[in-house]
């Protein structure tokens, strides 16, 4: 049996291979095709790159993932790495030094937002998904040293936040930077206060969403919350907008989230500012406070 997984997903990484050899020779032909055959061919939302070659050939990827054994996080780590990769060997990198610092100028408003729903410095948190530490900066230089925690799966991401963090001189303050390849959350050693997850769910499928919000729980106090950001869509649907960004519905979200055990508030006013669309004006940021009642 292993053998024959280990076969056929050879095969899929073939034929991934030759479609996207095929798709790199077809490209130029593109422009010949005409305004509304693409629409046709892209949908409303995302490119016709999107929908003809990345979504397939990432979700071909993903299924041989599957096949091995292997998760959408594993994948997903692995996907993080090679970009990482790729943006080391380029000349000219995704984050040039000003992006960065553009990157890091914001994060202070995500504290204003737990402190305005409660968040005091004995308080204990954790944020699923730091990234580069836009918000880490200022939640471990408000947290009481040692209250603050994050898993990452991608590696790189967290070794740019604890970068930030010693140049801040805040790694005195001993945040716990976890990197992680699973949602199990065993890993994390206490009860939280508040746990907060920004800008992640964006990047999973709904499956992954819940089993987060599920073993999450366990691990809030009683009145705990767990604050859920999340990309939804003027239509009101949830679909796929690429190998690894997804809008999700509210009605979804809140679904999974009272299927969790917890209690749900939509609380996306308290966002300072509709997060900017990222096609065609149809994105709506979303912020959830699911509370542990027990
Ligand atoms: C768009 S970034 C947001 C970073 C940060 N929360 C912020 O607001 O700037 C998403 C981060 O979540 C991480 N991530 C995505 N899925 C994850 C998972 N299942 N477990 C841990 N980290 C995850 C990614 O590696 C990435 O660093």
């Amino acid at each position: 049996m292993k053998l024959i997984k280990t076969v056929f997903s050879a095969i899929l990484s073939g034929l991934i291979a030759l479609y996207s050899c095929f798709f790199h020779i077809l490209r130029p032909l593109r422009a010949l095709i005409p305004e509304s055959v693409r629409v046709k061919l892209r949908g409303q939302h995302t490119s016709m790159d999107a929908n003809l070659y990345r979504i397939p050939a990432m979700a071909l990827e993903q299924f041989a993932y599957r096949l091995r054994g292997k998760t959408y996080v594993e994948w997903y780590a692995n996907f993080k790495e090679r970009e990482a990769d790729a943006d080391r060997r380029s000349d000219a990198p995704v984050l040039n030094q000003g992006a960065l610092e553009r990157i890091y100028a914001t994060g202070h408003e995500d504290l204003e937002i737990l402190k305005a729903l409660g968040l005091l410095p004995d308080h204990y948190l954790h944020e699923v998904g730091c990234g580069r530490g836009r918000t880490t900066q200022h939640l471990v230089a408000y947290l009481e040293p040692g209250h603050y925690s994050t898993n990452d799966l991608a590696i790189d991401s967290l070794n740019e936040a604890k970068t930030r963090l010693e140049q801040l001189g805040l790694m005195t303050r001993n945040p716990e930077l976890l990197h992680t390849l699973d949602n199990s959350f065993s890993w994390l050693k206490r009860k939280m206060d508040f746990i907060w997850c920004y800008g992640v769910f964006t990047h999973m499928p709904l499956e992954d969403v819940a089993e987060i919000l599920a073993n999450a729980r366990p691990h809030l106090k009683p009145g705990g919350a767990f604050l859920a950001s999340f990309t939804a869509h003027v239509s009101g649907q949830s679909f796929r907008l690429s190998h690894k960004d997804w809008y999700f519905s509210v009605e979804e979200m809140v679904r999974i989230s009272e299927e969790a055990g917890y209690e749900v508030e939509d609380i996306s006013h308290l966002e300072p500012e509709i997060k900017k669309p990222r096609f065609e004006g149809d994105a709506v940021a979303k912020l959830l406070k699911l509370t542990n009642p027990s």
